[in-house]
């Protein structure tokens, strides 16, 4: 394939940054979007430019670091991870747009490379429990029902890609801080905390410059991990019930 690529070029976050445009003559629809970066970068070394910045790590859909803008959808044309979506859903001939996420809470460090520390601090606030571990307990030692179980572990998959955030109209986080919300909070384990996790998760998101959610619904139709609205209808009922009950210091 022929593509064209107009990629989002900026050398700091103190530098205004421009859309650049680049040609590669000889892509596979076998490659994934990040090799395709690869070739292109490659080719950029050998001419002397600087090559393009763009976060990635295990390339297998699990580490959540890949994420990019592809003709503005979060990851791009599949609901999938941008290191998980094939040339081959592109057309010979395309321009394809790539940007980083755009989100007052993940300030740009460099080209595509945004700073997603916001999430480890909303998961610093209150993503943890406080029971003792030691070695593995026997599977059976703490019984939980199975549509628990499995309501959890469907939140647990959140990789904390920021998709969500870069997709939201208002820019929100909530469905990453619902993923983790639920996750903890449907379990035996996280009921110790379970009021002051989700106030102080919720407190530590709006700290960020994050913004409101209004219920729109981009967040789950581009998360990869298909984490569902339902979660966030479980934080909203888990946070009106620590606030009613006043049961948590905000700060
Ligand atoms: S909720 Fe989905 S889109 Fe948001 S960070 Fe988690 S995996 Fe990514
Ligand atoms: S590089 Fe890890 S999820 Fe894409």
């Amino acid at each position: 394939m022929k593509l064209t690529l107009r990629v989002w070029r900026q050398p700091s976050p103190q530098v205004k940054g421009k859309m650049a445009n680049y040609h590669l003559t000889d892509v596979s629809e076998d490659m994934s979007f990040l090799e395709m970066l690869d070739v292109l970068n490659e080719q950029l070394i050998l001419d002397g430019e600087d090559p393009i910045a763009f976060d990635h790590d295990c390339r297998e859909g699990i580490c959540g670091s890949c994420g990019l803008m592809i003709n503005g959808i979060a990851h791009g044309p599949e609901q999938t991870t941008t290191c998980q979506l094939h040339m081959r859903s592109f057309s010979d001939g395309d321009t394809i747009d790539i940007e980083p996420w755009r989100s007052g809470g993940f300030p740009v460090v460099k080209d595509l490379v945004v700073d997603r520390s916001a999430f480890d601090r909303i998961i610093s606030a209150g993503g943890f429990i406080s029971a003792p571990t030691g070695t593995a307990p026997d599977a059976h030692a703490t019984p939980v029902p199975k549509v628990d179980a499995d309501a959890a572990f469907d939140a647990a998959t959140c990789i904390g890609c920021g998709a969500c955030v870069a997709a939201c109209p208002n820019g929100s986080a909530m469905l990453f801080t619902a993923a983790k919300v639920t996750h903890l909070g449907l379990l035996p384990q996280g009921q110790p905390e379970r009021d002051a996790r989700v106030v102080r998760m919720v407190a530590q998101q709006d700290a960020e410059d994050f913004g409101g959610c209004t219920n729109i619904g981009e967040c789950s139709a581009v998360c990869p991990k298909g984490i569902s609205m339902e979660t966030i209808s479980r934080l909203n009922h888990d946070l009106l019930g620590a606030l009613r009950a006043n049961a948590v210091p905000t700060s």
